[in-house]
């Protein structure tokens, strides 16, 4: 997709397609203003078509009167009373998602929130252009590479022309992430992602280095290597560095879980659930796509992007419950649940982190299923030991669209639910003992220290949808793309 800011009137856009957004029971369209042929054409259309303009519903207006576009997207954009951030995202989606025209426009008065600017509203409207498509079949993609969208502005500012290149940025690593999230385990393995990761030596300022087996074991990261040991496919551990500021400048660390399938090891899964285990990916991929996005698009920001990736397979060879394993922080686990992998090998990879004395180390991964008990699945799970650090991610959350909720963790209780007698702590709390997702974030948390700012994210049921139609939905990138920015502009 390629987006551009235009200052143009309504008569003049030539587009393929232009999106109009009404509001249920509204006399005139704002944007319309005194064409009064268009506003004819639409009224007819409307009153045959039964168009209601309810939230997110759509009709199309051909060859309208008296303008050069070929379609009118005549977006519902529901009662103007109830138009917020959340219904400007739906409308905005379904317009973008009900056309396949290449080329298409969209104006700025039409989407408009009185208490948001229009630099607000213009990344708003380049993101949902970008992943308006979900799932992202191969055509979608296609469309999507050769489309160009064009939001008509009364004046075109710096701001304006920024907040379009950050969205449409964060669109491009929204499909990426999907795009991998998508892929069935056979292809998407850890070589795969590591050969994904090798291509990054193409932008300015990146280094790549892929540890293999050998050098894992190496590094000492035996939790990690724990995990992999029951896979014929070989582990990798991807660590990327971009420069993309003073090298005095403390960097910021994410980390992405990738287990490439997760069968639950020798505590196997039932086998419905294994199949959805190839997403098991998703925290991987999303911290491989923002990684490629900051370092593309040159953004004043030093990243070590750090991802563990393996299979978690039954095998012979498969390490067992009551296993004793010793981390790369020296610290043992007792294995109580080889199901609870990706703590394992994110424990290692936080540790390994600690080298770089990094401002901040954020996690991203599918951990828990109880995450979806306690916060639904549009809610992202948010574990973090800084007030600062806790504010920026859900202001950037907001931002982004891409919620977060802030969960509890560590502290005595959580604690004396991993004790083990055989090891410095078990890798689960007893069954039955409930708080899933906050028993893990406790795990994690013992391998942080306290003076390094860390977050978090459990995205087991943010990051693809499950049911009959099953896809990868590209998150938190969103959110962690418009943290970088906030940290980037920071530090400015
Ligand atoms: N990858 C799973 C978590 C998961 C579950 C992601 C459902 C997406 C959907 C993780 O490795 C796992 O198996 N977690 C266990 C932990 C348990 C053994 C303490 C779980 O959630 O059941
Ligand atoms: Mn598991
Ligand atoms: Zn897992």
């Amino acid at each position: 997709m390629k987006l551009t800011v235009k200052i143009q009137s309504i008569e003049k856009i030539s587009t393929d397609a232009l999106i109009i957004g009404l509001f249920e029971k509204a006399q005139k369209m704002r944007s319309v203003g005194n064409v009064e042929s268009l506003q004819q054409s639409v009224s007819d259309m409307v009153s045959v078509d039964g168009f209601k303009a309810k939230l997110g519903e759509i009709t199309h207006v051909l060859r309208p009167m008296g303008m050069a576009v070929k379609e009118l997207v005549l977006v519902g954009l529901g009662p103007e009373e109830k138009f917020d951030e959340e219904a400007f995202t739906r409308a905005a989606r379904a317009a973008f998602a009900a056309t396949r025209a290449q080329t298409v426009s969209v104006l700025i008065t039409d989407w408009r929130l009185e208490n948001k600017t229009d630099e607000w509203s213009v990344l708003q409207l380049a993101m949902a252009a970008g992943t308006a498509f979900e799932p992202l079949s191969d055509d979608d993609r296609a469309l999507l590479d050769k489309r160009r969208v064009t939001i008509a502005v009364q004046e075109k500012g710096v701001a304006l022309v920024q907040a379009a290149k950050i969205g449409e940025a964060i669109a491009q690593a929204v499909n990426r992430a999907k795009v991998w999230g998508n892929l069935p385990a056979n292809v998407c393995t850890p070589t795969y992602l590591a050969l994904e990761a090798k291509k990054f030596t193409a932008y300015k300022s990146v280094t790549v280095k892929v540890h293999d087996e050998k050098a894992i074991g190496k590094i000492g990261m035996e939790a990690f290597l724990a995990v992999a040991q029951g896979s014929r496919e070989a582990p990798r551990f991807i660590e990327l560095h971009y420069c993309g500021a003073a090298k005095t400048q403390a960097p910021v660390c994410l980390v992405g879980k990738a287990i490439t399938l997760d069968a639950g090891g020798l505590c196997l899964k039932p086998s419905a659930h294994i199949t959805e285990m190839k997403y098991d990916m998703s925290g991987g991929a999303a911290v491989l796509a923002v990684f490629e996005a900051a370092a593309k698009e040159k953004w004043p920001i030093n990243l070590v992007a750090l991802v563990p990736a393996c299979e978690n397979l039954p095998d012979g060879a498969a390490y067992k419950p009551s296993d004793v394993i010793q981390t790369l922080s020296g610290k043992t686990v007792e294995i109580t649940n080889t199901d609870a992998e990706g703590r394992l090998i994110i424990a290692d990879a936080i540790t390994y982190a600690k080298r770089f004395k990094p401002q901040a180390i954020i996690d991203v991964a599918t951990l828990t299923g109880a995450v979806e008990v306690a916060l639904g699945s549009d809610i992202t799970g948010l574990f973090v030991n800084d007030p600062v650090l806790c504010d920026m991610i859900e202001t950037s959350a907001d931002v982004a669209n891409d919620p977060v909720w802030a969960l509890p963790y560590g502290g005595r209780r959580f604690r004396e639910l991993l004790k083990s007698n055989v090891a410095d702590c078990a890798n689960t709390a007893p069954r039955g003992s409930g708080g899933g997702s906050s028993t893990a974030a406790t795990f994690l948390s013992q391998f942080v220290d306290d003076d390094t700012p860390w977050a978090h994210l459990d995205v087991a049921a943010t990051a693809y949808r499950g049911g009959k139609n099953p896809h990868s939905t590209g998150r938190p990138v969103p959110l962690l793309m418009m943290l970088l920015h906030q940290l980037a502009t920071l530090a400015e």
